[in-house]
């Protein structure tokens, strides 16, 4: 079935070339003055539109999906992970999920390794420093942070980021990289680089660095609670550009403050954009205001993939990044 004249419900302002190739599509709707979408404004799109393109950052509830009448068929999330959409109750309803794997695989990898520079060499204390007029001069001992070759980084969740992030850190930072993956990894995606694979518990005790990979999902909900905060080994730091989900946040304040973590590089929060004071407190975090995609080549990468998805879907094709999708049951 092909879709003529389509509405396009844009929940954010997206890069200007996709904007325009996404006005070229059909009629263009947005909530009111562009402001950051409300719950309201996203059910007004579900209602109103055929296409909703959506982000990260809008959060939809089995409840929102279910809500009838409901003229949306498509939701096309701008973004890899899924997470803020009920893919089942998509499913039921008869919402097809696009989204935007493998372009900004390398993005997100690159600035992972910035916050695992960032964190071990201290950059943000020492651009509070500079920032603040405080800073004397060169001093031998000051801002000591620790070498980064050499050191042990443990990857959870071995996916296209993952392995992104393993290739830049044993090729080009002289690290040793193990990781821990749900399933075995075809030795095609090891190639080029060396990389172990480790239990998780083992990972945690034996990693300097910890950097996580994987998808939010049910089975990874704080998958770094209390209990594996404190297995970590002492003076390790964890890196967290996946999802803030996976890491129980006021476990991890502690494990900071008393031990055994000596610092964090968190580029993303579990309820955003809250983040918890007892983090922003300590000056051994580095925060990030999710920033893994964001470069101009990646974001309009995304808006390509999104353009393809839509495209595909208005003239009845296959989408080529097609999440979810089960057409309505007829009764
Ligand atoms: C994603 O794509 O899932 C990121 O978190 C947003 O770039």
């Amino acid at each position: 079935m092909t879709v003529s004249h389509p509405i396009l419900y844009l929940t954010r302002h997206f890069p200007s070339s996709i904007e325009t190739a996404l006005a070229d599509l059909g009629e263009v709707l947005h909530p009111p003055e562009w402001r950051p979408p409300t719950a309201d404004d996203l059910l007004g799109g579900l209602a109103g539109a055929d296409v909703v393109v959506c982000t990260v950052a809008d959060r939809f509830t089995p409840h929102m999906l279910r809500q009838v009448p409901r003229q949306a068929r498509l939701l096309a999330s701008f973004g890899v992970g899924v997470d803020h959409i009920p893919l089942a109750v998509a499913e039921e309803v008869g919402l097809a999920v696009s989204n935007t794997p493998g372009v900004l695989t390398e993005a997100t990898a690159d600035l992972t390794m910035a916050l695992i520079l960032a964190t071990l060499r201290r950059l943000g204390e020492g651009e509070r420093l500079v920032r603040a007029g405080q800073w004397t001069g060169w001093e031998p001992t000051q801002l000591l942070g620790r070498d980064v070759s050499g050191r042990v980084l443990g990857i959870v969740g071995l996916g296209r980021i993952g392995t992104a992030v393993a290739r830049r850190a044993s090729c080009g930072f002289g690290m040793r990289v193990q990781y821990a993956n749900p399933r075995p990894v075809p030795p095609e995606s090891l190639s080029g680089f060396e990389a172990t694979p480790c239990p998780l518990d083992e990972l945690l005790q034996t990693s300097d660095i910890v950097s996580l990979h994987c998808p939010a999902t049910p089975e990874t909900y704080h998958l770094l609670d209390r209990t594996r905060l404190q297995q970590m080994a002492p003076g390790s730091i964890l890196i967290n550009a996946a999802r803030g989900s996976i890491v129980d946040e006021r476990a991890l304040a502690e494990a900071l403050r008393t031990g055994p973590l000596a610092g964090a590089g968190l580029d993303v929060f579990e309820h955003e954009p809250e983040v918890p004071d007892a983090l922003r407190q300590l000056d051994q975090v580095v925060l990030l205001p999710h920033l893994g995609s964001a470069t101009v080549e990646t974001r309009v990468a995304m808006g390509e993939a999104v353009l393809a998805n839509i495209r595909a879907f208005l003239q009845g094709d296959r989408l080529p990044h097609l999440v979810a999708h089960r057409p309505p049951s007829l009764s």
